[in-house]
C-alpha cells in the first residue's frame, strides 16, 4: 500500500480534514470526464485541485459538490506557464502537499485537414499537447517529493490514425509525451499513466457539427474517471502505463 492509498483509507469519513490524504490536481476538472474523476477521487478521500479557464464555472462546480474543504478551485489556462505554475503553487501551498496531477483539459475541432481551420488547430495543439507538457514541468518536482503519478487523458484517436484530423494527430503527440515523461520520471519514483477513451458522451461533442456524438455505442465519463483512479490507486511499485477504454462495439 503506498502513501497516498494508506491515506485515503484512513480518511475516507472527514477527507479534508486529513492533511496527509492524497492531493491531486486536475484540469478541465469541472465538466465531462473531469468533473466525473473530480468526484470519485472525493469519495475515494482525496483531495481535488480543480482548474479550468473559468473562475465562476469552477466555483459553482465546487458548491455543487459540497465538500468545500477537500476542493480547491484553480482558474488557469493550461496553455499558459506561469497560470500552470501558479496552480500548482497554490496546490501546494492551500492543502500542504501535492500526490497526483491529471492533464484532462482538451478539445477537438472536429474537421480535418481539407475543411477545418488552422486557427482553431493552433489553440488545440497548445490546449491538448502543450498543456500537459507544462503541467508535467510545473508539478514534477512536487510529484518527485511524494513519489506521485501522473496521467495524460489521450484518446484512441492517439493510437490509431483519424484520417486527415489533427485532433488525432494531437493526442498521438500526447500518446509520445506519456512514454517520453515515463522515461524521465520513473527514475525518481513517478509513475505515468496513458489514458486513452473511445467515444464518450460528454460536452467534449457539443462542438461536433452534430453536437453529437457519431452514431453508435459510447461510455459515460464515470467509466473514464474509474479506470483514472483505479490507475492512481496502484501499490507502490507498480505503474500502469497504458490503459485504453472502448465502448464495446467501437472499431477504431
Ligand atoms: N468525450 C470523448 O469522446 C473523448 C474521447 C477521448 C478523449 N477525450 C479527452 O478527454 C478530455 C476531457 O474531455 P471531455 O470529454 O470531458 O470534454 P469537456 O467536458 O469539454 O472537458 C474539457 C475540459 O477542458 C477544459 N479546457 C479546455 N481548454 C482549456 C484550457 N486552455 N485551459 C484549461 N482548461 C481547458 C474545459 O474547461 P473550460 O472551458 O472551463 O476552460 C473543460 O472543463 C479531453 O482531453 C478530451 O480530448 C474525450
Amino acid at each position: 500500500m503506498n502513501t497516498a492509498q494508506h491515506s485515503a483509507q484512513h480518511s475516507a469519513q472527514h477527507p479534508a480534514q486529513h492533511t496527509a490524504a492524497p492531493v491531486t490536481l486536475i484540469t478541465g476538472g469541472a465538466t465531462g470526464i473531469g468533473a466525473s474523476t473530480t468526484r470519485r477521487l472525493l469519495a475515494a478521500g482525496h483531495r481535488v485541485a480543480v482548474t479550468g479557464r473559468d473562475q465562476a464555472r469552477l466555483d459553482r462546480f465546487a458548491a455543487e459538490l459540497d465538500q468545500a474543504d477537500a476542493v480547491l478551485p484553480v482558474a488557469a489556462d493550461t496553455t499558459d506557464f506561469e497560470a500552470v505554475r501558479a496552480a500548482v503553487e497554490a496546490t501546494v501551498k492551500h492543502f500542504g502537499r501535492l500526490d497526483h496531477v491529471i492533464a484532462n483539459a482538451g478539445f477537438s475541432t472536429h474537421d480535418n485537414l481539407a475543411d477545418g481551420d488552422p486557427e482553431q488547430w493552433r489553440e488545440m495543439l497548445l490546449v491538448n499537447v502543450l498543456g500537459p507538457a507544462l503541467l508535467v514541468k510545473a508539478a514534477l518536482p512536487a510529484l518527485k517529493e511524494n513519489g506521485g503519478r501522473i496521467v495524460l487523458v489521450g484518446s484512441t484517436a492517439g493510437i490509431k490514425n483519424t484520417p486527415g484530423n489533427m485532433y488525432s494527430v494531437s493526442k498521438t503527440a500526447l500518446t509520445s509525451l506519456a512514454e517520453n515523461t515515463r522515461v524521465l520520471v520513473t527514475g525518481a519514483g513517478v509513475g505515468v499513466t496513458l489514458v486513452a477513451p473511445g467515444r464518450v458522451d460528454t460536452p467534449f461533442w457539443s462542438t461536433h457539427p452534430d453536437q453529437a456524438a457519431p452514431a453508435g455505442p459510447v461510455l459515460t465519463a464515470d467509466h473514464i474517471a474509474d479506470a483514472i483512479v483505479w490507475a492512481l490507486g496502484q501499490p507502490t511499485g507498480v505503474d500502469v502505463n497504458t490503459v485504453v477504454v472502448r465502448p464495446t462495439g467501437q472499431l477504431h
